[in-house]
């Protein structure tokens, strides 16, 4: 994989494309689809929301060669099955829930070791280095996967504009919380708000972004408006969402997941088949779409990403590490 070939822009299904046999699928078998779904445990026909707060829903962003030649997981299914806790704990309530959420204006700080606290906002974000399209297939932890076209920019060049200490060791990003907005978080699921960790060399990876975007558009809501984390080689849980804040520190952060369960979860949360979760399994997944009947597939380690990331854990006992 070299990201600095281009992809051509026919590899890349429009949404419209999709929409359309989307619409078509729907007239053929409205029956069939929601026996099928129901089975899946997944919702049907969501209407795709529209985050009316942005003037252009579209995004202008370069085409990379990350994921040539992967088979996109339709958009209907990366804005409808989501786990958005501060949204809903079922995965279908996030793009119902999220809907009127506020996205407009938007800031983020930076704090902790920094040469000194910062504010930016989303559009000045967006200035920092040209937005790109990156395939990234992505492993939840339940034992299903995805593949997404994100758009967005290396986190890399955030940190820059930061200007962290030599002190700072770790990254922390922590969600919104904001109780009127986020039903969720009247329940206490979840130590609130949404809080998850990197080490700075993980952060700094070229692999690593800050998504505002999918399918070329505008992130939906459900999806972490209007900034979030991607980090592909990582289970999905790791990518916060909807972030505003960007802490850097000496000591490795306690994310949220650690605290509601850390026999479950751990601080890397690399995707890693040799190790098993308690409950589900790490060695096979489930591409979501894939068909009813369709086998499910092996995962590879560091779900596929080795050669860009396996250096970064030499020496490190990966199952003690989880
Ligand atoms: N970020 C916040 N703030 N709240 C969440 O509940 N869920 C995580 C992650 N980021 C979550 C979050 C989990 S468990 C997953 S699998 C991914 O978001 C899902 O991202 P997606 O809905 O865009 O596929």
């Amino acid at each position: 994989m070299n990201p600095e070939n281009d992809i051509a822009p026919s590899d890349i299904t429009p949404r419209e494309v999709f929409e359309s046999r989307r619409d078509f699928i729907k007239k053929a078998g409205v029956g069939l689809i929601a026996s099928t779904a129901l089975l899946l445990n997944c919702p049907i026909s969501a209407a795709t929301p529209k985050n009316t707060n942005l003037p252009s829903r579209k995004l202008k962003a370069i085409s990379t060669a990350y994921g040539r030649g992967e088979k996109l997981t339709s958009y209907e299914d990366v804005t409808s099955y989501n786990n958005f806790y501060e949204f809903g704990s079922d995965k279908s309530e996030p793009v119902i829930n999220a809907k009127l959420f506020k996205t407009q204006p938007w800031t983020l700080t930076v704090e902790g070791e920094v040469r000194k606290n910062k504010t930016i906002a989303i559009e000045d974000i967006l200035k920092l280095a040209p937005l790109e399209e990156r395939i990234y297939r992505m492993r939840c932890v339940e034992g299903w996967s995805m593949v997404i076209p994100w758009v967005g920019l290396p986190l890399s060049e955030l940190i820059k504009w930061a200007e962290p200490t030599g002190n700072a060791k770790y990254v922390e990003f922590i969600s919104l919380e904001d109780k009127q907005q986020m039903p969720g978080q009247n329940i206490p699921l979840i130590d609130w708000p949404y809080t998850e960790g990197l080490r700075m060399d993980e952060a700094m990876n070229p692999l690593t972004i800050l998504a505002v975007g999918l399918y070329g558009e505008v992130l939906p809501n459900q999806n972490g408006a209007p900034l979030r984390l991607v980090v592909p080689w990582k289970y999905g849980f790791k990518g916060a969402k909807s972030i505003v804040s960007v802490r850097f520190t000496e000591k490795q952060p306690v994310s949220s997941w650690m605290k509601i369960s850390p026999k479950e979860y751990g601080f890397y949360a690399n995707v890693n088949p040799n190790v098993e979760h308690p409950r589900w399994s790490q060695s096979t997944e489930r591409r979501i779409g894939s068909g009813l009947f369709s086998s499910r597939i092996k995962t590879q380690m560091f779900n596929g990403y080795a050669d860009q990331v396996g250096h970064m854990y030499s020496g490190v006992d990966l199952k003690r590490n989880f």
